[in-house]
């Protein structure tokens, strides 16, 4: 395997401007022991896809030591690997090879809640008087016998953010699973504790941190009511408080002490681009934050041209360096999303079926090419959809199990999931739909196939500093039509993305004679002079995307 070959930053900026992130869900990515399960061996044994995929960056979802209520998101150990996945040494192994292949490695730092099994909680929930009473948020019961407050936790919506701890007679909060009970960042004791978790980590050599729920370690003192118009809604969507961005503050500057530009990606999952982007502070508290009406976004121009323009209006004014992602683990894939809101506007399953693919193309297409840093979730290069989960099978409270299912390396009957002992065992969640010919091995023999079309994006985004650093403009276009120019100084690119079933003639002005057609999202052959004279006709196919250097 060979170090990556990086061509120099277009801008002199930090690594993460350029960088493309890829998402990985230990869970399910590789099992190299054979128990069903994948882990950081079966990482290190499948780096040289991602080196050949040419993406820069990892970030590694959860494997702290957890009893995986929420899949390692209810942390019980922030300094130690959970057995399931490998040990310290698996992750050095990890990181250092990773490292020497020239991809960087952020990890997941969790630092709203923990485990109730945490050493903290069990001892908090062991009296009033204990010494991590404090680290938690506690409540009397009021005299109705109601939770202290209207607030609803994530995933079972008709549930209290609290639960009433008969033991000790009060309630404690938690915005996600009673298992996943909030820390009271108001305390100096808890502030030092989860500082002292990153650093941990820095010092093993992490290139950086994806904070989950970065927003909600800020609350008001008096924990006040929702009100009406929003209450029912999960209040971990709606928690923006002004102390958090204190508390970001002193998180940034102890990562900013480390060398080498280490990254704090914040996940500020609020609902309006405006309200994620405060959190960049004035450059002092997230380096990058999740941008989720773009994840939400529909596959449908005008509702992206929108998504785009806010972007750029409220990132851009402020100097902070968006982000873009289509897929995670926690949503259900852009390709599955994308069929179900078509089958839901009235297409038929057969168009549904034809489009399905030559959608999520196009999207890649937008992805890798938009003014930010992508971050791609695994699986989304082989164009997985969603697993179907029987009722039987359903294992998350949040009913995120579709997303989160193995990856297929191979057509084999076990798809070379399990490369351990216990090799053709069955994974903890059933494969994806296709696995016999959508899977790693048959798709790496295509050329055609859109892991190579992913391939040759990062290569064209890697060769090309227009599209990762430059200016971005939206051009006019043909209803159902979405066009960005991007420049910087001499250089200067089209994407042009057809999102409706129908042709399209693209005007001179998107395809200006003399432009050279570097990636067609349908067909990689077809590459070259896009528009030889300006009587020629440009048509753009049905679902198609295509960049182009003019
Ligand atoms: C956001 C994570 O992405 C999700 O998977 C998790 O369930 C919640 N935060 C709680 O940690």
């Amino acid at each position: 395997m060979h170090e990556q070959e990086q061509e120099p930053s277009a801008e002199g900026g930090p690594w993460w401007r350029e960088a493309v992130f890829y998402q990985l869900y230990p869970r399910s990515f590789a099992d190299a022991n054979g128990d069903g399960v994948g882990d950081l061996d079966g990482i290190l044994a499948r780096l040289e896809h991602l080196v050949w995929l040419g993406v820069d960056a990892l970030w590694l979802s959860p494997f702290y030591r957890s009893p995986m209520a929420d899949f390692g998101y209810d942390v019980s150990d922030h300094c130690d690997v959970d057995p399931i996945f490998g040990d310290l040494a698996a992750f050095d192994a990890l990181l250092t090879e990773a490292h020497a292949l020239g991809l960087r490695v952020i990890i997941d730092w969790v630092p709203n809640h923990t485990s109730d099994q945490h050493p903290w909680f069990l001892d908090a929930a062991s009296s009033r008087d204990s010494e991590h009473r404090d680290w938690y948020v506690w409540r009397d019961p009021v005299e109705d016998g109601s939770p202290p407050n209207n607030w609803v936790a994530a995933f079972d919506l008709t549930a209290p953010a609290w639960t009433f701890h008969e033991p000790t007679g009060q309630w404690y909060l938690h915005l996600f699973d009673p298992a996943q009970p909030d820390l009271d960042w108001d305390q100096p004791a808890v502030v030092r504790a989860m500082h002292e978790v990153l650093q941990f980590w820095l010092d093993r050599g992490v290139d950086g941190f994806r904070a989950d729920v970065l927003h909600t370690i800020g609350k008001f003192p008096d924990l006040p009511d929702d009100p009406p118009p929003v209450a029912g809604i999960p209040h971990c969507a709606l928690n923006d408080v002004p102390v958090t961005h204190e508390r970001i503050r002193a998180i940034r500057s102890l990562i900013d002490s480390y060398p080498d530009d280490r990254v704090l990606v914040g996940e500020i999952y609020l609902m309006t681009t405006d309200a994620i982007a405060s959190y960049y502070g004035d450059g002092d508290e997230v380096h990058l934050a999740f941008n989720f009406p773009a994840l939400y976004a529909p596959w449908d121009a005008d509702r992206w041209r929108a998504a785009i323009e806010e972007t750029e209006a409220t990132l851009g004014s402020r100097g902070a360096w968006p982000t873009w992602v289509l897929s995670n683990h926690d949503n259900p894939r852009h390709r599955t999303r994308y069929d179900r809101a078509a089958i839901h506007r009235g297409e038929d399953a057969a168009t549904t079926a034809r489009r399905s693919e030559a959608r999520a193309r196009a999207a890649a297409v937008l992805l890798l090419t938009l003014r930010g840093t992508p971050f791609l979730y695994q699986g989304e290069e082989l164009g997985l959809l969603d697993a179907d989960i029987r009722p039987e099978q359903a294992l998350d409270p949040g009913s995120r199990d579709g997303c989160r299912a193995p990856l297929p390396w191979d057509g084999s009957a076990g798809h070379g999931w399990s490369t351990g002992p216990g090799a053709g065992i069955d994974p903890w969640l059933p494969f994806p739909p296709e696995a016999d010919v959508r899977n790693r091995e048959a798709l790496h023999t295509d050329p055609n196939s859109i892991l190579h079309l992913y391939r040759r994006l990062l290569a064209v985004r890697r060769a090309t500093p227009e599209l990762r650093a430059g200016e971005l403009e939206l051009l006019d276009t043909p209803p159902g039509v979405l066009a960005l120019r991007r420049s910087l100084g001499a250089g200067v690119c089209h994407v042009v993305i057809n999102t409706t079933d129908a042709e399209v003639e693209l005007s001179g002005v998107l395809v200006p004679v003399g432009s050279t057609l570097l990636i067609a999202s349908d067909d990689l052959g077809r590459t070259g002079a896009a528009r030889a004279t300006s009587t020629d006709r440009f048509m753009l196919g049905a679902d198609q995307a295509i960049i182009l250097t003019v």
